[in-house]
């Protein structure tokens, strides 16, 4: 071995609940993030349910999502709810003026709320706050809760939906800073305020929706500064977005299949800088909510790569591999160590855009690795976060560093301790010490994920390439076990 490495969790020191909903997902009106990756109609003929593609929907259910956010994104601050409602053959055809081509309205509220219900999760609506008013968000949100014989409630019924649903997250515009207006952090908090003040849902317990302010792009302290102070006491919940770039460079981002170790290195750094990003924004929030009333939400996040060059694909669309596969691991990882503070995330975005979990592609469906990443992690979700400490040399490429472990740690409701652990190096195992303080692991059980090469993807033609095994070779000594990290690997450990 060239690495070796302890693990120590504190059984004995737990902290937060990790949220399910840091599990999250995104799902825009944009390319084929909808049409045709999740809502193909009821006359398809690829399998469906009630218009919903069948091995999508297997698949989502699969792992478990926790909340999805819809209809955007930068969407979100062009789309009039009431473009889709109604007979979806008299629904009007719009220009998608954030992501090019047209949008037919086919996927809208009833086809968003019900699909959320087949999949069994949460629901967090983007609301129009650039072009929209507080009255349009107040009507839909009646449209979407209200009981009782309101027109707005009869309508609702009119269009085949009896009970009213349950809205958990309202996000008040998104990226008010960029594309949601170009708006500085004073206005935004302003247009907050009014907005916040007529979010009136019904149903059994109204004040239960979480009202979600539009955050900071990834460092942007002074946007976190402006908002807390001037609309902090009206906030539930605080949405910051962070994307990672191999190259740092919007113009020039990189490919998301053709990289070497530079941009594999490049890519995890940026993933980690994370953490750096929750502890300066957390800080902030403190000053204003020392009590951690507000929610520091991650409602965008993920990789972002050039589109694929001489393929006409469909906007923001990319594939995804085995690199992807450690960043959300990392990402997770990092989530689960700032429970306190993080209680919602959403992966950008669920299918067919960017680091998604699903490709598809006419009636063929394939898995991607960061699917399998959160399919391993599932069993985070509602577990209590555990501190550990990791002793490992750093993975040095260039002038780069990253720890050489990268890891978290929680204990479910049954008891058992689970460890979730990224080795980066893409050639060299680690031999890892696991212990447990406070507590005794009698038996262990793991779960690995890592590929031939770096660049390792799953394709329509070869959709196993990446996909999760047992781990094999973990031993016992004087309360230690001992067991292999494969390079360029993510591994969840169960701990009982
Ligand atoms: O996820 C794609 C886009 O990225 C979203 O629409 C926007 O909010 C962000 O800039």
């Amino acid at each position: 071995y060239a690495v070796d490495a302890q693990v120590v969790v504190h059984a004995d020191r737990p902290g937060a609940v990790i949220r399910p909903e840091i599990y999250g997902q995104f799902a825009e009106q944009l390319g084929h993030g909808i049409d045709q990756g999740i809502w193909v109609g009821e006359a398809s003929a690829i399998p469906n349910i009630k218009g919903y593609r069948k091995d999508v929907v297997d698949a989502l259910k699969a792992i478990h999502v926790p909340v999805i956010r819809w209809p955007g994104g930068c969407f979100a601050d062009e789309y009039h709810w009431r473009d889709g409602i109604g007979p979806r053959g008299q629904r009007p055809v719009r220009r998608n003026l954030s992501w090019g081509g047209e949008e037919n309205n086919a996927f809208g509220t009833h086809e968003f709320m019900d699909f959320a219900e087949l999949i069994g999760a949460k629901t967090y609506i983007g609301v129009n706050v650039g072009g929209g008013t507080a009255r349009e968000m107040s009507d839909w949100l009646e449209y979407l809760t209200a009981d009782g014989q309101s027109s707005i409630a009869r309508e609702r019924r009119a269009n085949g939906r009896d009970k009213p649903w349950k809205v958990a997250y309202l996000g008040i515009g998104n990226e008010a800073w960029g594309c949601g207006g170009h708006m500085r952090p004073a206005y935004y908090a302003d247009l907050y305020r009014q907005f916040a003040t007529f979010v009136h849902p019904s149903g059994d317990d109204p004040s239960a929706i979480v009202r979600v302010a539009s955050g900071a792009n990834a460092d942007d302290v002074a946007w976190t500064e402006g908002v807390m102070s001037a609309a902090g006491e009206l906030i539930d919940a605080y949405g910051v977005h962070y994307y990672t770039l191999p190259t740092q460079d919007w113009k020039k981002k990189g490919s998301a299949t053709d990289f070497g170790e530079t941009e594999w290195i490049a890519t995890l750094h940026g993933a980690l800088h994370m953490d750096d990003l929750l502890n300066r924004h957390s800080a902030i929030m403190d000053k204003y909510d020392p009590k951690k009333r507000v929610a520091l939400v991650v409602d965008e996040w993920g990789n972002w790569y050039d589109p694929q060059p001489g393929v006409a694909s469909p906007p923001l669309y990319q594939q995804n591999s085995l690199r992807d596969a450690l960043t959300a691991a990392m990402t997770l990882n990092i989530f689960h160590a700032h429970a306190d503070r993080v209680r919602m995330a959403n992966i950008a975005q669920m299918v067919n855009v960017l680091q998604a979990m699903i490709l598809t592609d006419q009636k063929r469906m394939v898995l991607t690795p960061t699917y399998h990443v959160f399919d391993m992690y599932q069993v985070f979700q509602g577990a209590t976060s555990l501190p550990l400490d990791v002793r490992a040399p750093d993975y040095v490429f260039g002038n780069v560093h990253v720890p050489g472990v990268q890891a978290s740690a929680g204990r479910d409701a049954a008891g058992v301790v689970h460890v979730g652990l990224v080795n980066p190096s893409p050639d060299k195992p680690v031999r890892l010490h696991v212990r447990l303080s406070g507590a005794q692991a009698k038996s262990i059980k793991g779960r690995v994920l890592t590929a031939p090469a770096i660049t390792s993807i799953n394709t329509f033609d070869h959709p196993g390439v990446v996909k999760p095994e047992p781990l094999a070779g973990m031993s016992s000594s004087g309360g230690e076990w001992v067991l292999s990290l494969p390079p360029r690997s993510v591994v969840v450990l169960d701990m009982r």
